[in-house]
């Protein structure tokens, strides 16, 4: 038989271990050809003579590549990420199915989420560099209690809905909102849905769980900002883009941003998961970012537990097992599912 072949962009050795790990199974058993570098107009032509080509979050895949890959008789694109605003779905509609991963482990984003809320208020992050220097001293380390403040979940899907629960269990209000309101789960847990402006006005603490769309982009921008309450701490575990950073320095500046942390940032496709600690880093609204003491960014890491990489390489090597030898698409993603229009009449397929 021959072995189905997977180009896989961007990935890294935790990549590899996990997806090699799964592959072991015979069910699976493909040639992966695991590619470092991304996905991009330079590298797209590594994909010629495979089956499936497998990307990352930060892989930009555009009508021109979409065009390739099809010249290279590409027939899926298998995200490793729930996220898909990287793919211009509108272009590989009825060309190239592209499947992602739904779901693989929202407690890691949420535990992640909640923990930058904790490192922030109670500084953690620079207690260690202090006790460490021998440093024993607690000045400007006061924090607040979470209990009986205000947290603003946007976004209840799977990871928000968690988020919520947790911040419930310390104690906390929790103001939610989301375009699809789930009444029961309010009730279940005692969220309560409010407008946006609500959200602004009265949370101590905005966390942001929502995708990233062409309706939301910059949705925290200056003017949103204003509305907040002074010392807000903000939190963005869901995508760069949906925070104007520029917006947001001035409000650090300003003092009416608290703090923020951040596991995403508008471009960090040119940096996250890279080192470049022997480079001076050319983008000045990323490097301003980091001078503020306030802020706490990770490299996009919130899904990077263990359970959640098996669980992507497992749901991946499914995708494409079920596509090319069942010819079935569970995990497909279009733009008309992504607006909520589709209808998967064949098959079970977009298109
Ligand atoms: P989900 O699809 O389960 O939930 C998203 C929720 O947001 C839905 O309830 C939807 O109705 C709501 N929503 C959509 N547009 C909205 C808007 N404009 N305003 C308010 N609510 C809106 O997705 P899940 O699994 O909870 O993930 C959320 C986001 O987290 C993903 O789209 C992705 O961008 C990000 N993410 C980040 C990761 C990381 O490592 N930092 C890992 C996984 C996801």
């Amino acid at each position: 038989m021959v072995k189905l072949r997977i180009a896989m962009f961007d990935s890294k050795p935790y990549d590899k271990e996990f997806f090699d790990r799964i592959n072991a199974d015979p069910k699976y058993s493909y040639e992966i050809h695991y590619i470092p570098g991304h996905f991009n107009k330079d590298t797209v032509s590594l994909a010629r003579g495979f089956d499936a080509v497998c990307v990352f979050v930060n892989d930009a895949v555009d009508e021109e590549l979409i065009k390739e890959l099809r010249e290279y008789g590409i027939r899926l694109i298998a995200l490793r990420s729930a996220g898909y605003n990287n793919v211009d779905l509108k272009s590989s509609y009825g060309k190239i199915h592209v499947v992602r991963v739904p779901a693989y482990s929202p407690y890691a984003v949420a535990e992640h989420a909640v923990a930058l809320m904790l490192s922030l208020n109670r500084k953690t992050h620079k207690a260690y560099f202090r006790t460490r220097d021998s440093n024993f001293t607690i000045n400007n380390l006061i924090g607040f209690d979470m209990h009986g403040k205000t947290a603003g979940v946007i976004g209840t899907g799977k990871i928000g809905k968690i988020v919520c629960e947790i911040l419930k269990g310390f104690g906390m209000q929790v103001l939610v909102h989301d375009l699809y309101p789930d009444h029961k789960f309010a009730e279940q847990t005692g969220a309560k849905y409010v407008d946006l402006d609500t959200i602004y006005k009265t949370s101590d603490i905005i966390t942001l769980h929502c995708p990233l769309t062409p309706e939301n982009v910059h949705m925290i921008n200056i003017d949103t900002i204003s509305r907040m309450k002074n010392g807000v701490m903000i939190i963005n575990t869901g995508r760069g883009k949906l925070i104007n950073t520029r917006d947001l320095i001035e409000g650090l500046k300003s003092r009416k941003i608290g703090s923020a942390g951040l596991d995403v940032y508008e471009e960090e496709g040119d940096y996250f998961f890279e080192d470049f600690s022997a480079e001076a880093i050319s983008d000045d609204v990323l490097a301003r970012l980091l001078t503020f003491p306030n802020v706490l960014i990770t490299a996009h890491q919130a899904f990077f537990t263990r359970e959640a990489l098996a669980s992507i390489a497992e749901t991946t090597l499914e995708n494409v097992r079920l596509f090319f030898e069942e010819d079935k698409l569970p995990n497909e993603i279009c733009y008309r599912c992504s607006e909520g229009k589709c209808v998967k009449q064949e098959k079970g397929k977009c298109f």
